[in-house]
């Protein structure tokens, strides 16, 4: 377990707060400026709707925390939120990330009396909701959903946003925008309907009815169920610090051309795997990982 974590991200030289030497491979670019502590008790003072945490060595955890409103997704949590996945995807100790929220809810939705009063023109003007797509456009580090409770609408739309989700059995997803007057805003009729086909989709979109943890299981769309909520965030540890343990670069690859499998043809989709494979061996971690298995011992990885 690490201790206490510092960093100082700063947007003109980037430069490492005492004690945290591990951080100077800092890519310099346009990254906000913010300040951002997290240690394994949680507490992260510039943080209003999230705690940050690094519970295992490699594991960096966001926990939605805006109890009172069911982790309901305002325009500021999700500010928040993007500014812990850019910091943990800049810090390199960080190799895979776990997003839950809590016992009741991962998240009940985009914040319904934040959309209440926009207008079509404002919507459109601010790009309303295009900013919980940086989830997956900036991050290349794997990102694991623990999903307990609620996860309706919006909330079931980051969980799809994950690389992978994890639930417990009575998990409650669905997108029930329809019963609001409105459709899913950010990426429900796609993602939903890529991992249930589009019979179900359609059924859970035009019905609004939800579907339980263990139904998500059955259908493909969570990876694993679990009978409790502490088994949930224990087993979601356990892969994550699994995934960390692993090389950067092959880690990186993976999450990659799975994620290409969603875009492009099989035939397009294997080639640029087959292309991606090619590349892998000329990674300093490809020779470390063939060579140890030769020489029985455990791969010492250099993310190189
Ligand atoms: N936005 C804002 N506030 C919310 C919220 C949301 N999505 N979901 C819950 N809350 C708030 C409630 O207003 C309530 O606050 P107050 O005490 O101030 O009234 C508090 O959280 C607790 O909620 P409930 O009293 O309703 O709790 P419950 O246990 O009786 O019910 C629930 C739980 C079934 C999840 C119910 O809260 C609910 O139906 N929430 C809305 C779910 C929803 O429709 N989500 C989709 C939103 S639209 C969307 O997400 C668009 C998109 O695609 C991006």
């Amino acid at each position: 377990m690490h201790p206490t974590a510092r960093l100082a991200v700063r947007s003109s030289g980037f430069r490492a707060a005492a004690g945290t030497a591990r951080l100077s491979r800092f890519q310099p670019s346009t990254l906000p400026r913010v300040v951002v502590r997290f240690s394994s008790s949680g507490s992260n003072p510039q943080y209003e709707f999230i705690q940050v945490t690094e519970p295992r060595p490699g594991v960096g955890q966001i926990t939605l925390n805006r109890p009172k409103a069911l982790n309901a997704l305002s325009t500021p949590l999700i500010t928040e939120l993007n500014t812990a996945l850019l910091t943990f995807q800049s810090t390199p100790s960080i190799r895979a990330i776990l997003l839950t929220g809590s016992q009741k809810a991962f998240a009940a939705g985009a914040d319904i009396k934040e959309m209440a009063p926009l207008t079509f023109s404002s919507a459109y003007l601010n790009s309303f909701i295009e900013s919980w797509s940086n989830l997956t456009t900036t991050l290349k580090k794997p990102l694991i959903a623990a999903v307990s409770g609620h996860a309706l609408g919006g909330g079931c739309e980051l969980a799809l946003m994950a690389d992978m989700i994890y639930c417990t059995k009575t998990a409650n997803f669905g997108q029930p925008e329809i019963k609001l007057g409105t459709i899913p805003g950010a990426g429900g009729s796609q993602r939903l309907t890529r991992a249930v086909g589009k019979a179900k989709a359609m059924e859970l979109i035009l019905t609004g009815k939800s579907f339980s943890g263990e139904e998500a299981e059955q259908w493909g769309v969570a990876a694993r169920a679990f009978g409790s909520y502490e088994e949930l965030m224990e087993e979601s540890l356990k892969t994550a610090e699994t995934i960390a343990g692993y090389s950067k670069v092959a880690v990186q690859a993976a999450k990659e051309v799975v994620n290409k499998s969603q875009e492009l043809g099989l035939r397009d989709g294997v080639e640029f795997e087959r292309r991606v494979f090619h590349a892998l061996f000329g990674s300093e971690d490809q020779k470390e990982g063939m060579g140890a298995f030769g020489e029985k011992r455990k791969a010492q990885w250099k993310d190189q």
